[in-house]
């Protein structure tokens, strides 16, 4: 693969996926984005630009898609609207983008031909009971809760249609929850760090019971370009690193980091439909791909973040503002 087409390369997640592009390999990358709220021009500014080109433009907008994706070796298909809160307070946006969006790029990729990986979430197996001791696995049913979840369970569910009835070259991801640098301000990690330097205090929902299975974005972005390296098409990977961690736990330590008591946080209203837990098992890509999780450890990589976020308030500060005023406005 010498040109691969990124959906979404300016969020958190895809910028991430572009970097790693960009360090490991000799590929050559065009970012499409339509820079919405969660996109950051800066994530891919020092980049090199005969390497990285970013057309700004919607994923649901055929006219900008398919000229695109005719002329790459591959889609890498990151974009979407991200936040479950967003989702609840107006899931629109979500069906557009992740369901209508997905389709408008694979019917570019079925007419062209083009190899194509999906970017999808654990989300799409629902939750666990806390003491359950089972994890998700790729035969895992569908059961996602939020607005949000169902829109990327329907965009999955498009990618297997297509691959099945149409011969697209397509594999599906499904990961875990990420943190590290440029996350944007609105998720849980970088909000309670962003808070605290902010002057302000950690916001925990409800109990704080509820648990995420936390995985690097680095360890996300060696897992896509494994699978599409060496990943059978037609076939699905869970992707995680064994992270789980009950929001409590990640709250107290990100106290801990910032110099506060690890009991010096808000409870404040739970999420409506709340995921109690979720918990990858990715034997399937370890035994079948030999991929593994090289980051470090939760911690290492928690305090890492937190640096990371001292370091760079210019660019997460502008933001901060109306993301506290939409929560407080729900008691969150
Ligand atoms: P993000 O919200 O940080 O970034 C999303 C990017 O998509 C932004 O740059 C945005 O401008 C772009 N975008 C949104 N709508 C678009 C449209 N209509 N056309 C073109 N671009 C558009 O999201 P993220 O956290 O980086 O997540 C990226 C992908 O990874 C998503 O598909 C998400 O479902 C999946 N995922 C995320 C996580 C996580 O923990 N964040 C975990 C597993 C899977
Ligand atoms: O599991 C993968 C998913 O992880 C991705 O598909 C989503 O795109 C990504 O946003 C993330 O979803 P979550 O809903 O798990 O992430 P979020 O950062 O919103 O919240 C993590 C947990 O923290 C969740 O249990 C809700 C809780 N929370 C969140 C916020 C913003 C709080 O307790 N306080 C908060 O202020």
């Amino acid at each position: 693969m010498r040109h691969l087409l990124v959906t979404g390369g300016a969020g958190f997640i895809g910028s991430n996926f572009v970097r790693h592009l960009v360090e490991h390999t000799d590929v050559r990358v065009t970012v499409l984005d339509k820079l919405t709220y969660a996109a950051s021009r800066e994530s891919l500014a020092d980049l090199p630009t005969d390497r990285v080109e970013l057309v700004v433009g919607d994923i649901a907008d055929a006219a900008v898609v398919d000229p695109l994706v005719g002329t790459v070796d591959a889609v890498v298909h990151f974009a979407a609207e991200s936040h479950n809160d967003n989702s609840l307070a107006d899931p629109s946006p979500f069906v557009q983008t992740n369901v209508v969006g997905t389709f408008t790029l694979l019917e570019a990729a079925r007419r062209h031909g083009t190899r194509f990986h999906h970017v999808s979430t654990d989300e799409v197996y629902g939750d666990l009971e806390l003491d359950d001791p089972g994890r998700f696995t790729e035969a895992t049913p569908y059961n996602p809760s939020s607005p949000y979840s169902a829109t990327k369970a329907g965009s999955d569910l498009l990618v297997r249609a297509w691959a099945r009835s149409f011969g697209l070259q397509a594999t599906i991801s499904n990961c875990s929850n990420n943190y590290g640098p440029w996350q944007h301000v609105e998720k849980f990690i970088p909000r309670q760090i962003t808070n605290l330097l902010d002057g302000g205090r950690v916001k925990l929902y409800g109990a704080g019971a509820n648990v995420r299975d936390w995985i690097h974005a680095d360890d996300h972005s060696s897992a896509v370009w494994t699978i599409l390296q060496r990943g059978r098409i037609g076939e699905t990977y869970l992707v995680g690193a064994d992270g789980e961690r009950s929001n409590l736990e990640v709250v107290r330590q990100v106290l801990r980091l910032l110099g506060h008591d690890e009991d010096d946080f808000d409870h404040v209203t739970d999420r409506a439909g709340h995921d109690l837990r979720y918990a990858i098992d990715s034997t399937k890509l370890r035994t079948e791909l030999g991929w593994q999780p090289t980051y470090g450890t939760f911690e290492d990589g928690l305090a890492k973040t937190v640096e990371w976020y001292r370091d760079h308030a210019d660019w997460w500060r502008p933001h901060k503002q109306a993301v506290e005023a939409a929560y407080a406005a729900r008691g969150q």
